[in-house]
């Protein structure tokens, strides 16, 4: 099992056709420019968990560069679920936040999903921001983020 950078081709062929194309082509386009970098776990040269770390958002809640990243678009796949993946890959992106010198994380949870949200406080994401009805890395033909179900911003300092 290896916790690596995937590149914009992996995260294409993970995707497939399963989401959006717009917000698809908005993640490739972001990770192209330097401004977000996708992180996966590979076992038996497959990938079995995803996660995003985006540096620059045009809300200041989620992201600021330099200062607050934020996380998005985590998964491991459902067979592998349950076993721990998920808690290391997200300790793995933590740590790539604090080395580049990263003050805190946002990460996104909805209400509806109390395994998650108790995953994310325990990993330390314990101040809510706000509540949100759109997700600025969930986005339309014209990259402008379309309404969702409302979830909670969470975050988390580096700093300790
Ligand atoms: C959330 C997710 C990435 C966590 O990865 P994981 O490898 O299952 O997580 P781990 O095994 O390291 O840790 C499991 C923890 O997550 C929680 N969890 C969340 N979803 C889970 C699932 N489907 N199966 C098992 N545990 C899950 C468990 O309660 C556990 O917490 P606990 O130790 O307090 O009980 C993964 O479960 C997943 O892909 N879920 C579906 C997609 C999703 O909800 N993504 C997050 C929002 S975009």
């Amino acid at each position: 099992m290896e916790i690596r950078l995937g590149t914009p081709q992996e995260m294409e062929q993970v995707w497939g056709e399963q989401f959006p194309q717009s917000t698809k082509r908005f993640f490739l386009q972001a990770l192209r420019q330097g401004q977000a970098e996708f992180w996966t776990i590979e076992e038996d040269s497959r990938l079995i968990g995803e996660l995003y770390l985006f540096f620059s958002l045009e809300d200041p809640d989620f992201a600021v560069p330099g200062d607050r990243a934020y996380l998005c678009a985590f998964r491991v796949i459902p067979e592998k679920q349950g076993r721990g993946y998920g808690t290391q890959l997200m300790r793995r992106v933590l740590k790539r936040a604090r080395e580049l010198g990263y003050r805190e994380v946002s990460i996104g949870v909805e209400e509806t999903s109390p395994q998650n949200l108790r995953m994310y406080r325990r990993m330390g994401f314990t101040r809510q921001v706000k509540i949100c009805t759109q997700d600025p890395c969930d986005v339309n033909e014209q990259f402008h983020p379309v309404p969702c179900e409302p979830f909670m911003l969470l975050l988390k300092s580096l700093e300790t």
